[in-house]
């Protein structure tokens, strides 16, 4: 069974096709186009923006994905779509695309959770192109550490869509602290990866940061961490909190940031690999699954790799921000077990939560 999937929540225009075999998935195609270079000058992602950049992109990445998959529409068994969340104007264009497109071509269509979906992105095992993918997939039950832009969240899944939250963030995710650090400390977006080559030339014990404390064990909370980081990089520049954060970075000198990039790295981790592993010690589950674009640093992945005592399974890093393989990989379980969305009356949810 050939899946087309479509991506477009937030920045990453995203179409896939993936062939699902007696629960084996192999990645026939991945195409992926970015408006993260238009939003980099307001330093996190502009909706309007991109909204206006999926309607160019969509139907030229679509047709991208079908010709890198060497596959025409008679050979697509199905269509998976994100459905929510993420923005409103952004995922409308991926909806209402996917939805012409099953009327037009005659397909089911899939209407997909993103989060959710991150995790399915570790189930695809092999690939036409060059791909670091996990040897196997995942086993049930699994616990799945999700960490993107917009959510940190800790899943136990039964089976395929079977689960329950055990903990998620209260405020901000991990994701989009990395990205406030980054903007404090003068760099790009989207900041994790620039945070994590900065932290490789800093000292991670130079400061102390806090480690949020949440009433649920298994909670998240990013928003305190983020004010520390600048209120220490006001104290290190010699002002106090009425120091206008976007005059830190250049008061701030290279060494300074550095090791302040590298200590927040070194709490934002430490606390996913903290509670992952409480978890894992609680469900003893048979597999873990660390997925969401967080999930592409070496840091977090070596971690995990180190304290657990199963090896976590973790998606190709190309596949851990947000792409259409993973939609499609999560709608070629969904065409196996529910029933498909009415094409004519799918709707976005944008605050669709798990
Ligand atoms: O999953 P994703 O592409 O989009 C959402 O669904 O939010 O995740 C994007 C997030 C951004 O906040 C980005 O800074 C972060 O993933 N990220 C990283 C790394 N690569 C991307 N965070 C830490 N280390 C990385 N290497
Ligand atoms: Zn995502």
């Amino acid at each position: 069974m050939r899946v087309l999937g479509i991506e477009s929540s937030c920045d990453e225009t995203g179409a896939a096709v993936v062939e699902g075999e007696g629960g084996k998935l192999k990645l026939l195609s991945n195409d992926v186009a970015s408006s993260a270079d238009l939003h980099r000058q307001y330093g996190g992602v502009v909706p309007e923006i991109a909204a206006r950049s999926h309607i160019e992109a969509i139907n030229p990445i679509i047709q991208q994905a079908l010709k890198d998959a060497e596959c025409g529409w008679d050979e697509i068994d199905a269509i998976a779509v994100t459905k929510g969340p993420g923005l409103g104007g952004s995922l409308l264009v991926g909806v209402m695309t996917a939805r012409t497109l099953a009327i037009l071509h005659n397909k089911p269509l899939y209407g997909v959770n993103h989060v959710l979906a991150h995790t399915y992105a570790a189930f695809i095992t092999e690939a036409k192109a060059d791909y670091e993918l996990p040897p196997e997939a995942p086993e049930f039950p699994l616990l799945a550490l999700i960490v993107s832009g917009g959510h940190t969240q800790l899943v136990y899944f039964k089976d395929h869509f079977k689960y329950s939250l055990l903990g998620a963030t209260t405020d901000d995710a991990v994701g989009e602290a990395y990205d406030k650090t980054a903007k404090i400390l003068g760099l790009p977006y989207p900041g994790g990866p620039e945070i994590e080559k900065l932290a490789k030339k800093g000292d991670p014990n130079k400061y102390q940061l806090p480690k949020a404390k949440t009433e649920n064990k298994y909670g998240f909370s990013y928003s305190g961490l983020k004010t520390a980081v600048l209120r220490l990089a006001q104290a290190q520049v010699g002002q106090d909190y009425n120091f206008p954060s976007h005059k830190v970075a250049e008061a701030l000198s290279g060494g300074q940031k550095a090791d302040i990039a590298a200590s927040f790295n070194k709490v934002a981790i430490e606390t996913l690999v903290d509670k992952t592993m409480r978890a894992f010690e609680e469900y003893a589950p048979k597999s873990v699954v660390i997925s969401g674009g967080v999930s592409a640093s070496h840091e977090l992945r070596e971690q995990m790799k180190s304290i657990l005592p199963v090896r976590p399974v973790f998606a190709d890093p190309k596949l851990c921000t947000d792409n259409g393989a993973m939609i499609a990989a999560a709608g070629y379980f969904m065409a196996k077990s529910v029933s498909p969305d009415n094409p004519r009356i799918l709707e976005i949810i944008p605050s669709l939560s798990m």
